[in-house]
């Protein structure tokens, strides 16, 4: 058994889809396990051109991979089967491929309806934070009690340990480091653990772990009440052409400067092997390179001193690759 494990090291929506696609068609992965988070998450992938937006389903379903919602996951049945319905608009059967584990925990309306009254932290409304809150409170439903769910349950032991087959895990996340419970800006993160850590909690020994991919954007982005916008008209600039708009909720997503202590802390703690940089396109642009370093901002000459420096500064931090990605679908 192998795994590979997809972080995000800023504050979502950096492009774990697009890596978790592009890794799909070049790895022979038996299974995909997301292993975080809910219906707030929102991944948009390319896959050969089309578009499509992903909550619940990890990105497995397009490439005839078993895909497994797993129980460091919440599941919100009826936000699952509409995804479920409008992916097959888009690219045909796929129910057969989709799995959930017997103890993620369900989202109930109940859940949906109190996060929907939410204000202090700009939440996704999608009942996360409650159904996690309940999970811990051991009041939760797990989805093995749900009757429509049946026919997509899998007992997530059974299914990795007990066959004579080959395989080879691909972790997709959720969310990202700047969200996560412990490690990111709290109360303003969500309620699941966004990093390596989350994923080894769905039955996979750490032992297993080939690599650890760290996606990160070149400049960063945060949806919530929080103010972390910086000040300047170029921030506008940067969020329309980098579409920065939320593909769960529409919100404007607030624009900042790449902070590297957060990236560097981010692939200290999960350990990163491969960091991806993405929206390189974004900044070639608008032709400026500027990061944020213990709290001041430094601007680079030209994209290739911006990509130096942040060769120089990962070259003692056990990575192996660095992939800067201007493209929508590829890395
Ligand atoms: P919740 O996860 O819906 O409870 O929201 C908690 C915080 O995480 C809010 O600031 C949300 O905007 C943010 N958040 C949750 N999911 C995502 C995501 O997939 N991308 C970006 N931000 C997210
Ligand atoms: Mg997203």
């Amino acid at each position: 058994m192998l795994a590979d494990v997809i972080v995000d090291l800023q504050y979502g929506d950096c492009g774990k889809g697009k890596v978790a696609n592009a890794l799909c068609k070049k790895e022979n992965y038996s299974h995909v396990i997301r292993y975080n988070g809910g219906c707030n998450a929102g991944h948009t992938i390319y896959n050969n051109g089309v578009k499509v937006v992903t909550h619940h389903i990890p990105c497995g379903v397009f490439h005839g991979i078993k895909s497994v919602i797993g129980p460091g996951c919440v599941l919100s049945p009826k936000l699952f089967f509409q995804e479920l319905e409008e992916l097959e608009k888009k690219v045909g059967n796929i129910r057969d491929l989709v799995k959930i584990s017997t103890n993620t925990h369900v989202i109930t309306d109940f859940h949906l309806a109190q996060d929907s009254k939410e204000t202090k932290i700009g939440t996704t409304k999608r009942g996360n934070g409650p159904a996690y809150r309940d999970k811990y409170d051991r009041k939760g439903m797990r989805a093995e009690d749900i009757p429509e769910l049946q026919p997509f349950l899998v007992d997530l032991h059974e299914e990795l340990y007990s066959t004579s087959e080959d395989i080879s895990i691909l972790f997709e996340g959720a969310q990202g480091f700047g969200l996560d419970i412990d490690w990111g800006d709290y109360p303003f993160v969500t309620s699941s653990h966004c990093t390596v850590g989350g994923a080894i909690l769905n039955g996979v020994s750490p032992k297993k772990i080939r690599n650890i991919w760290g996606v990160a954007k070149c400049y960063e982005t945060y949806v919530g009440s929080k103010k972390h916008d910086g000040e300047s008209e170029i921030f506008n600039t940067i969020r329309d052409i980098g579409q920065e708009f939320g593909s769960t909720t529409g919100r404007a997503r607030q624009i900042n400067w790449m902070n590297w202590n957060l990236i560097e802390k981010a692939i200290n703690i999960n350990g990163v092997n491969k960091l991806v940089i993405n929206k390189m396109d974004v900044l070639d642009e608008v032709s400026e390179w500027p990061m944020i370093l213990d709290e001041e901002v430094y601007e680079f000459e030209s994209r290739k001193d911006f990509e130096f420096w942040i060769e120089q500064s990962c070259s003692d931090m056990g990575i192996d690759n660095i992939f800067f990605s201007g493209d929508k679908e590829y890395i």
